[in-house]
């Protein structure tokens, strides 16, 4: 029996934190870059396997100078208005390196989306960033940069979500006091935005539902979850069509109550999808630390509902250690959800939380209910309000960010303003498990059409023919502790057959639509006995 999962149940946080060292824990920690000169506030991982990540110009100056010393010169910025330093960054994931990039216009709380062809769309941020569309289109060598379009967006999204649709296009939804949602880019059938009067409707004087979890269902509408309630919005049609019961306690779990949300992985034949919504805030938790310094626990609840249901419900289950504004991962397996960083107590913004939650914590859906939570080995580095966590091809997750200031302060701070980047390697990655890694040798990327036969080349040490399976992942946009548009897709595996050579080959199916799965890159991983391969890039339109 595996004591590990006895723990939460039995012992204090506290206590736990110190046990947790002597009973190895799954997981390993690696810090990669001590200072990449900007603070991981939004990340995307892109199909060459680099990273772009950006923070706000308006933290003051950073610790990057921007290339070939060029310096903005932007009378609105409201930090400083000359500025020599960077506030984007291009990470290379394989070898370990970054560069700045140039970013004009404010990024502050913005979203974005991954185009078919690869480019990172990015949209909104603050003041003269607030209309901005940006694209970052990834090239192999260092040549590439922002472009921006200041006034592409309709309307200011400041805190907005968006969502990949099947089309390609990004649907951006909200952002503060925009009750409504619009389109990019725009035909003639999006070009106004619509109003979604459910965002007016839960909205709490804290302006409490910022960054909604919006997933797109199996049948091709918008699930939106804002604080304790949740819709299905047909966005074509501009209609809500579902109304799901409200979550159980009430509680909110958006912005600044910020929990986390994931669409769980999607399996053969696809006619179930079930979201899981995990930590938050109380409703006081917010005006407490900010009027009064009080930190309030956060929520220790999970709620878990199938949205396809005739008549669902949410189920709630209850987390080994509360947490507001931590990130949630769909790993590789397909049977893992990491729940990594944020705070004990203490909601988002500005000096607002305490008790960073170091200990990260996995999910197994698949597991009986009751033993679903796994603790995982303990961070070191407080990851914070404008933290982030992204999945990496090799399985690994990537970690950065936190800054809890309005400016970057590194002194005279409880929890200075942290520009590393660390790799959180879950379990699966340990060189015990080496036998049973598969390596695809079939060459990335690979071009996919909606339904037809993959046919993948693995090599591997020891193969349970029985148990290989084939996952499919859309990398994420990742800030204020929510993967916009991840998505995991099991694939339909049909056989796994011995080739000649001792490699084998598995053959499996390609998603049936792009309902399913938008268009776009997709990272595709052979997993056998639970350990995943690194991935390989697919590309489906
Ligand atoms: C790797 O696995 C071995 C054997 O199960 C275990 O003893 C060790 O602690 C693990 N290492 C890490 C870093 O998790
Ligand atoms: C970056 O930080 C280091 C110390 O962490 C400091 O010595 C250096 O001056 C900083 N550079 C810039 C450009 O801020
Ligand atoms: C920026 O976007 C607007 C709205 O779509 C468009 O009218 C304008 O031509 C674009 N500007 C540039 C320079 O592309
Ligand atoms: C649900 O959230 C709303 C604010 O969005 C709040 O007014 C309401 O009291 C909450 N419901 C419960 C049962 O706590
Ligand atoms: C501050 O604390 C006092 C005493 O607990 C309480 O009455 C008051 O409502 C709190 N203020 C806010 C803004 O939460
Ligand atoms: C944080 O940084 C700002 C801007 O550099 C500075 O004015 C402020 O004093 C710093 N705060 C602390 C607590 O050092």
């Amino acid at each position: 029996m595996n004591t590990r999962h006895l723990v939460p149940f039995l012992l204090t946080t506290s206590f736990l934190t110190a046990m947790i060292t002597t009973l190895a824990a799954p997981g390993r920690w690696e810090l990669l870059q001590p200072n990449i000169g900007i603070s991981a506030m939004h990340m995307q991982l892109l199909h060459n396997d680099r990273v772009v990540i950006f923070d706000r110009t308006d933290f003051g100056q950073s610790n990057l100078s921007l290339p070939n010393g060029q310096c903005r010169n932007d009378p609105t910025e409201l930090a400083l208005t000359t500025d020599c330093t960077a506030h984007s960054v291009e990470y290379d994931a394989v070898s370990n390196s970054f560069r700045p990039l140039t970013v004009l216009t404010d990024t502050w709380c913005s979203s974005g989306t991954v185009a078919p062809d690869g480019s990172l769309v990015q949209t909104g941020g603050f003041n003269d960033g607030e209309r901005a569309v940006r694209v970052f289109k990834p090239c192999e060598d260092s040549t590439c940069d922002w472009v921006e379009n200041q006034t592409a967006l309709l309307v200011r999204r400041w805190y907005a979500t968006n969502q990949v649709l099947p089309d390609g296009s990004a649907i951006i939804i909200g952002g503060r006091r925009q009750f409504n949602y619009e389109f990019y880019p725009k035909s003639t059938a999006t070009l106004s935005i619509l109003p979604f009067r459910f965002l007016t409707d839960t909205k709490d004087p804290n302006e409490n539902n910022l960054y909604p979890f919006v997933h797109l269902n199996i049948d091709g509408n918008l699930f939106v979850f804002s604080n304790n309630r949740s819709v299905l919005l047909d966005y074509k049609k501009n209609r809500i069509i579902r109304t799901y019961p409200l979550m159980a306690g009430g509680d909110p779990r958006n912005y600044p109550s910020s929990g986390s949300s994931v669409l769980l992985p999607l399996k053969p034949p696809y006619t179930e999808a079930e979201v899981l919504v995990c930590g938050g805030a109380p409703f006081a938790s917010y005006a407490q630390a900010k009027s009064n310094g009080t930190f309030i626990p956060a929520l220790t609840t999970c709620g878990r509902i199938k949205i396809t249901d005739t008549s669902p419900s949410w189920a709630m289950e209850t987390m080994p250690n509360p947490r507001v504004m931590g990130d949630m991962l769909l790993l590789p397996t397909g049977k893992d959800v990491l729940i990594i960083n944020g705070a004990g107590s203490g909601t988002a913004g500005w000096e607002l939380a305490q008790d960073p939650a170091y200990i990260p914590v996995m999910y197994r859906p698949e597991a009986p209910a009751g033993s679903r939570f796994e603790l995982q080995t303990s961070a070191t580095i407080p990851r914070l309000y404008h933290s982030s966590a992204i999945l990496l091809r090799d399985g690994r997750v990537l970690v950065g960010g936190s800054n809890p200031h309005i400016y970057y302060n590194f002194s005279n701070v409880q929890y200075p303003t942290d520009l590393s980047l660390e790799a959180f390697s879950p379990e699966y990655l340990n060189t015990s498990n080496s036998n049973l890694r598969p390596k695809i040798v079939t060459a990335s990327p690979i071009e996919l059409s909606y339904g037809k036969q993959i046919s993948l080349h693995f090599s591997v040490g020891l193969v349970y023919t029985t148990g290989v399976s084939v996952n499919m992942i859309l990398p994420a946009f990742c800030t204020h502790s929510f993967s916009m548009n991840q998505r995991l897709l099991i694939l339909q595996t049909n056989k796994v057959a011995t080739l000649a050579d001792g490699t084998y080959e598995v053959a499996t199916v390609a998603p049936p639509s792009a309902v399913l799965a938008p268009p776009g890159y997709y990272m595709v991983f052979v997993v056998n006995s639970g350990v995943p391969s690194e991935g390989i890039w697919a590309h489906i339109q």
